[in-house]
């Protein structure tokens, strides 16, 4: 079957920046041709951070549903520039939109991304590929995580056991079985970076922590981190997934005052690296997994990375081909999969009543 091009937008938790790939898809492969990064504005990131640690109004909603998909339609025609590459060439485009709240379970399941696809649509002639989320919620799924089916896909070829984590803001893994006729299972372990970022942008008014140096600068405090450790989402059984809502400084707070006073700063950053370490290599250990391959922002963060890896001292652990965009080509990978109307093997992930199509098209 002929390859065609798909574009995928991904713009997770961490708010970080718009990760935008451009991918060349067919059944059996799905290769990266370009990939950028398009900053995210920092007025955008904080508004929509007071909007999910606040109340907001239905204004501020709109509003930010339209600055998301003028800022995607952007990062899209940046690539598209930078690379001289003609919209029409491209068959559509995925967009995951930017996760507000997600809170999948109980009687008002909901998943909700912003970032107005028509916008999207409208302005680069391409056809557009969103609201990937809601339709698995509504089979009774937790929406999340999707990036597994993807794993499934391009890691199909590696014949081991292998899991793949990827650590964004929230983190999650992928267990591959070694001869693929096992249930694929998948789930979100707990927080990645969204704590590490949080604590050093109050603390020194830093983005996040390059390569972890200052948290490699403070000492662990067990009492801490045996409280945080002790959350109920992280001896929840799967299929689990969770976000911002959970795992933000109101959290940190409570197990603060829980501990005592007076931690030193460095200690509180180090003994958050150590809760996602530890939280990623308990789940891990489970799967008896010979080779664990990590992706997305937290597997440039070297520090993090020892650490996992002397947490797992008998199990390879490397980082992924593509760490960076993984996630965004699961987006257009997904998309390709919605315009050949095809379902996306996601059941045993997310606990959905059944595989299905997934996501709206907007042309
Ligand atoms: N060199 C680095 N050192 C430490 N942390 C890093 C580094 N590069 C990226 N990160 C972390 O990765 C995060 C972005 O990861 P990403 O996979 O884009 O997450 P998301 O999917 O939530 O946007 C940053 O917020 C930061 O915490
Ligand atoms: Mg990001």
């Amino acid at each position: 079957m002929a390859r065609e091009h798909y574009i995928g937008i991904m713009s997770g938790t961490s708010l970080d920046g718009v990760d935008v790939v451009l991918c060349e898809i067919d059944s059996h492969s799905c290769t990266l041709i370009h990939s950028i990064e398009y900053p995210f504005p920092s007025e955008l990131k904080a508004e929509l951070l007071s909007m999910i640690a606040g109340t907001c109004t239905l204004e501020e909603v709109g509003r930010a549903d339209h600055s998301l998909g003028v800022l995607f339609t952007e990062a899209v025609a940046s690539l598209l520039v930078s690379h001289n590459i003609d919209a029409s060439t491209i068959t559509a485009i995925g967009s995951h939109g930017q996760t507000l709240w997600h809170d999948p379970v109980g009687e008002y399941a909901f998943s909700m991304q912003l970032g107005d696809p028509n916008i999207i649509s409208v302005k680069t002639g391409i056809p557009v590929v969103a609201d990937f989320r809601r339709k698995d919620v509504a089979l009774g799924g937790q929406g999340a995580p999707f990036a597994p089916a993807f794993h499934e896909f391009i890691f199909n070829n590696i014949k081991s056991s292998v899991s793949v984590v990827n650590i964004g803001g929230m983190a999650n893994i992928t267990v591959l079985a070694k001869n693929n006729n096992e249930n694929l299972i998948g789930y979100d372990t707990g927080c990645g970076n969204v704590l590490l970022d949080m604590w050093i942008t109050k603390q020194k008014g830093l983005s996040y922590d390059i390569d972890g140096v200052w948290s490699k600068s403070g000492k662990i405090n067990y009492t801490l981190l045996d409280t945080m450790m002790t959350d109920e989402y992280f001896s929840l059984p799967y299929p689990k997934s969770t976000g911002r809502e959970k795992f933000n400084e109101a959290w940190l707070d409570d197990m603060l005052k829980a501990t005592n006073k007076g931690i030193p700063l460095q200690d509180v950053q180090r003994t958050l690296v150590e809760l996602t370490a530890l939280s990623i290599s308990n789940e891990v250990l489970k799967f008896n997994s010979d080779i664990v391959l990590l992706c997305g922002g937290g597997a440039k963060n070297t520090f993090l990375v020892e650490r996992i890896k002397a947490l797992m001292p008998n199990v390879e652990v490397s980082i992924a081909q593509n760490a960076d965009e993984l996630e965004a080509m699961t987006f257009a990978w997904l998309a390709y999969k919605r315009i050949h109307k095809e379902k996306v093997n996601l059941k045993e992930v997310t606990g959905a009543k059944e595989n299905t199509i997934l996501g709206a098209i907007y042309a």
